[in-house]
């Protein structure tokens, strides 16, 4: 079991634009700094995400209720956006087995269904209420701040079909949501609704270890004590300001050093895994919404990099090709499964001639082949790569990952000059949200909503 990180393509040894020896002496001590202020911030309690000792017994707690709930279910449905929704999609991609990457969404193996509605377009919610088996379904309402529009208006939606079928809420729905603040809160102790904590000190997009992520992955019968020893162990294997002993420093100062050196701001993840494949837009949302805002190291000019998902080998077939000649204003980061459990050898039975090279080959062995190919043609380019491998897609090597990544993105906070923990650039489209819908609070936005620029209709084609 491990995860390795190899970081050679990202060197000028490799590739011209690479980082040199320089630049890598003068990161030196830069990292110094920002593991020490990784370390402060911790101190100071503001990366609950690391806190995984502390947050033992709600998790005791999340699968011992777990155990009693999950054989009477059919259906599991994460009603949530953002972070509240994407780890729950990562760890269904990667530990439900091949099924899910079929759309095969039929109970099988004892498990229930896992569902994440994470939009509030009326066909998905329509379609999510039709398909479930509404007696033998729990809803759970994912919010940290228990107020964001999109969730609450599914749990509504939801709370009034279970209510016109006299199914009792609390036996159907369970909140996740902070310890003490929001809607939500007040609602589960008033109905008696069942729910859990998502740390004070726990981000949305840093909360897939928490019972954001457990509670779902607990009822679909995952291995969370796996997915926390995973976590564990890369959270302390980067206990250093050394680039060389660190990977997730390492990954942040590479792509900072890309970035700020280079021009490459564009940083694709791109898993060789149908299995990984929904790290990728996790990933992107925690990059983005983390990096990309005002630097007080640049004088509040806004920075940031473009994270982009991509999964190999689909994207040789659409993406690679931009990769390879468009702008050299990226840097791709591949993740490799050494190892595939279920091999699937390829037929040398009925090839044509044509054909015989691909016969008695395993389709795992194809994949892997072709992501070694691609890395290579990527450096050949002179296109900057890394590649992260892990032994199998499993929950202890998904596990490292959230915390691999996750790390790098505080790290990279601090070299871009930014709080990766907050997003206050969303908040304006959110109020002139609600005053667009007659909230209370928000009347005041009118002004603001008269000043925006209008469409002309001139310009209306
Ligand atoms: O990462 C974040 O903080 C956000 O993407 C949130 O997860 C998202 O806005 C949903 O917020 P909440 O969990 O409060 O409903």
């Amino acid at each position: 079991m491990t995860i390795r990180l190899d970081v050679s393509g990202m060197l000028a040894r490799a590739v011209a634009s690479g980082a040199t020896a320089g630049q890598l002496a003068d990161l030196g001590p830069r990292l110094v700094v920002a593991h020490e202020e990784l370390l402060a911030d911790a101190a100071r309690g503001a990366l609950g995400f690391r806190e995984l000792e502390a947050q033992a017994d709600e998790r005791e707690r999340v699968l011992s209720w777990a155990r009693e709930e999950a054989s009477r279910l059919d259906d599991v449905v994460v009603l949530g956006i953002g972070g509240s929704a994407l780890g729950a999609q990562a760890l269904r991609s990667a530990l439900l087995g091949r099924e899910w990457n079929l759309g095969d969404h039929h109970r099988r193996g004892g498990r229930p269904r896992l569902h994440v509605v994470d939009n509030v377009d009326p066909r998905s919610v329509r379609a999510m209420l039709d398909a479930v088996n509404l007696p033998h379904t729990r809803f759970l309402v994912i919010s940290k701040s228990g107020s964001t529009a999109e969730t609450m208006s599914q749990y509504l939606a939801v709370r009034e079909r279970l209510t016109s079928l006299d199914l009792p809420v609390r036996e159907h729905v369970a909140f996740v949501t902070d310890p003490w603040k929001g809607v939500l809160r007040r609602v589960a102790a008033a109905e008696g609704i069942p729910a859990f904590e998502v740390p004070e000190n726990v981000g949305g997009r840093f909360s897939v270890l928490t019972p954001v992520g457990t509670l779902p992955a607990a009822l679909l019968g995952m291995d969370v004590g796996a997915l926390i020893a995973g976590a564990t162990a890369m959270r302390d294997r980067c206990a250093s300001g050394d680039l060389r002993a660190n990977p997730a420093l390492a990954f942040a100062a590479l792509q900072w050093n890309a970035h700020t050196h280079a021009g490459q701001g564009i940083h694709v993840l791109m898993p060789y895994s149908d299995a990984l494949r929904e790290v990728a837009p996790w990933f992107v949302q925690l990059w983005a919404e983390s990096l990309g805002k005002r630097s007080t190291a640049a004088h509040q000019k806004g920075v940031g990099p473009t994270p982009i998902a991509a999964v190999g080998a689909t994207d040789q077939h659409a993406q690679v090709q931009l990769f390879m000649e468009g702008p050299a204003d990226k840097t791709i980061t591949f993740i490799d499964v050494e190892e595939h459990p279920d091999e699937l050898v390829i037929p040398t039975d009925g090839a044509p001639a044509e054909l015989a090279y691909l016969g008695g080959h395993g389709f795992g062995e194809l994949l892997r082949a072709e992501g070694a190919a691609t890395a290579g043609a990527l450096a050949q380019m002179g296109r900057p790569t890394m590649t992260l491998s892990v032994t199998r897609a499993d929950a202890w090597h998904l596990g490292g990952l959230f915390m691999f990544f996750e790390l790098a993105t505080i790290y990279a906070g601090h070299l871009y000059g930014v709080n990766p923990l907050d997003q206050p650039g969303v908040e304006l489209g959110k109020q002139l949200t609600y005053y667009r819908f007659g909230h209370p609070d928000w009347k005041s936005m009118r002004e603001t909503w008269d000043a925006l620029p209008k469409s002309d209709p001139a310009w209306v084609l």
